[in-house]
């Protein structure tokens, strides 16, 4: 059950004969609970954000962590639904779930525009005081990771003897996002390796030429009533904006730490350049050079 306390729903009517009586002023007075505040939590939202230190610039770096959650949060939620919908062959639905995903990586990209501010000073007065706290260890960035089919199982250990250690064990283990799509792709005639339709979810897709070949056969005809190919473009345009987060992450671990060692204690930016390597959704780019 959600835990938001109810908010009395209203009518077109009711709404109409309020503002008249309001005479066009908002209204200013409610019962024990601005309605706001039930639906949105803001006053629950805002006691969230609890700095280590004193540094004033720490709290942009706070904050932007805390939008960045939120949006791994939607596109998720976006992610998960689309998924729903491809495995029940609702193609043309599930378009919107994936235009909202895109949408929701623009305004997650744009999010590192409030960090431009801060270089290696400034980031070094409040950095020991993250310790061993790493962006590395969000466990709504790997669900992410796993829906887009970027599986890798040794980065669930962070979570071990958490209630997300279990919640990523399963969703490794069931079909990605991009399974669902080869599987679809199987079920409109493309003759794909039968290996890809049953196999150990768990383990990284790699890219498969018989997927690359129905890509380039789908994307042959230009036509309206194509949903596939509207998929494919779909499916494209998440993958690249995903890329643009990866990428702007990096430029952001150039500018406020050059080459030094990050503090979940990896290599730093060494060790994202390689994480950017595995590709998301690698046979719409494969398919490309054969189009
Ligand atoms: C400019 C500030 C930032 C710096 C210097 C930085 C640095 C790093 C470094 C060095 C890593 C590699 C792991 C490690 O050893 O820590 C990493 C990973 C990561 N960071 Fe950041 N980070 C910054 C901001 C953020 C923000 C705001 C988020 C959003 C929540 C974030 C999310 C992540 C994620 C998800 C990973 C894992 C990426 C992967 O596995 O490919 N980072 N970060």
């Amino acid at each position: 059950m959600s835990q938001t306390p109810a908010v009395r729903p209203t009518t077109a009517a009711e709404r109409a004969e309020r503002s008249a009586r309001n005479d066009g002023q908002p209204t200013l007075e409610f019962g024990r609970r601005v309605p706001y505040d039930a639906y949105v939590r803001a006053s629950t939202l805002h006691t969230l954000q609890q700095p280590l230190g004193t540094d004033p610039g720490e709290m942009s770096f706070l904050v932007v962590s805390q939008i960045m959650e939120l949006y791994f949060k939607l596109i998720r939620h976006e992610l998960l639904e689309a998924r729903k919908l491809v495995r029940a062959d609702q193609v043309w639905p599930a378009l919107a779930p994936l235009r909202r995903a895109a949408l929701h990586l623009e305004g997650l990209n744009a999010a590192w525009q409030t960090l431009r501010w801060m270089t290696p000073a400034d980031f070094n007065q409040f950095r020991d005081l993250l310790g061993e706290g790493s962006g590395f260890q969000s466990a709504m960035y790997r669900q992410v990771e796993f829906l887009l089919g970027l599986k890798t199982a040794a980065l669930i250990r962070p979570f071990k003897g958490t209630p997300a250690y279990d919640e990523l064990t399963a969703l490794i283990a069931e079909p990605s996002l991009w399974d669902e799509v080869v599987a679809l792709l199987a079920r409109h005639g493309h003759d794909l390796k039968p290996e890809l339709l049953g196999r150990d979810f768990a383990v990284e897709h790699e890219a498969d030429p018989s997927v690359t070949e129905a890509w380039v056969r789908v994307y042959r005809d230009p036509g309206p009533d194509n949903h596939l190919r509207l998929l494919g473009e779909a499916l494209t345009e998440v993958a690249d904006r995903f890329g643009d987060w990866r990428y702007l992450h990096l430029k952001a671990v150039h500018r406020t730490m050059g080459a030094k060692v990050g503090s979940g204690g990896s290599a730093g930016a060494g060790y994202l350049r390689r994480s950017m390597e595995r590709t998301v959704f690698p046979e719409l780019w494969t398919s490309r050079t054969e189009m």
